[in-house]
């Protein structure tokens, strides 16, 4: 274990995952600080609240978890974690879903897509859930009278048992009754570090442009949780993609949307594992899949 100092203050990198697990960040702690955490670990019929209490002194090597050890979430073990229930939002190409759905076919996330929703019926996600005999629905209702109301959709998708429900490229605003029908279990992807260049009017192209007009020299996808504001949800998990001198917003575009489709699938093995856990402040955290004491 090799011990970095950086803008993040001090944190442990474990060689050997691709992705480097942290430490808690304790900058701002003072030594021996104990930190009490909730972690909920659900197994096939039941969920048990359990709470690590996780001892925060000033090296790494003094970090410790006290209830939970290393590899715990072996594949016998993911075996026993009940294969989740999943529904995507889309209204654009979904390459992020398609991504996704490759991910549940090849065995990278323990779930499946049981459900497409969109408000686009001939988008380039919604042609292909169709072509892989996944059910499409559309939402929300227009002059017509076709789509569901919101009532509906949250009916519809609890009909499909849905445990989460992943937005990847969805643009309209998610109901309130969606929401509360489905707490924690919603998660977007958004092309920028969030909370910089997000919100309402920061979508596609223009968050892309305004990167590179405000000359941020770092971009990168976020994953966060969904409450009823745009893009203000808690954050879960980012990546960071650099800005190049010469680059226009198609291609950086490009670059940020090769890294959301890593991060997306990483993200949701986790969730469909039921490796994240909340920090008593309400921060949401990824326990690394070869050492549970550890968090990304
Ligand atoms: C992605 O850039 C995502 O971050 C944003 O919308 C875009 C969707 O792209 N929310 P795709 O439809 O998955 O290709």
């Amino acid at each position: 274990m090799e011990a970095h100092s950086s803008i993040f203050g001090n944190y442990s990198t474990i060689h050997g995952p691709k992705t480097p697990c942290y430490a808690l960040k304790f900058a701002s702690f003072s030594s021996s600080k104990q930190v009490l955490l909730r972690t909920h670990l659900s197994f096939p019929s039941n969920i048990a609240i359990t709470e690590k209490r996780l001892r925060i002194r000033a090296s790494v090597e003094e970090v410790h978890s006290e209830i939970v050890g290393p590899n715990v979430l072996e594949d016998s073990v993911r075996a026993k974690v009940r294969r989740k229930n999943l529904a995507v939002f889309v209204s654009g190409g979904g390459s992020n879903f398609k991504s996704l759905h490759e991910a549940t076919v090849n065995g990278f996330i323990h779930g499946d897509i049981f459900v497409l929703v969109t408000n686009k019926p001939d988008c380039g996600g919604a042609h292909f859930a169709r072509d892989k005999g996944i059910p499409v629905i559309f939402f929300p209702k227009v002059k017509d009278d076709s789509g569901l109301s919101s009532k509906d959709l949250v009916n519809a998708i609890r009909s499909y048992k849905v445990d989460f429900i992943l937005l990847a490229g969805y643009l309209k605003l998610i109901p309130t009754e969606l929401i509360r029908a489905f707490p924690r279990s919603i998660l977007n992807i958004h092309p920028s570090l969030l909370p910089a260049f997000g919100g309402k009017g920061y979508y596609s192209m223009k968050v892309h442009k305004a990167v590179i007009a405000s000359g941020a020299r770092y971009s990168g996808p976020t994953i966060h949780y969904v409450d009823e504001e745009y893009d203000r949800g808690r954050i879960l998990a980012q990546r960071i993609v650099p800005v190049l001198p010469n680059d226009t917003a198609e291609e950086l575009a490009a670059r940020v949307l090769h890294e959301e489709h890593k991060l997306y699938k990483e993200v949701v093995a986790a969730l469909c594992e039921e490796r994240i856990i909340w920090r008593e402040d309400g921060v949401p955290l990824i326990q690394c899949k070869e050492n549970l004491s550890l968090y990304k």
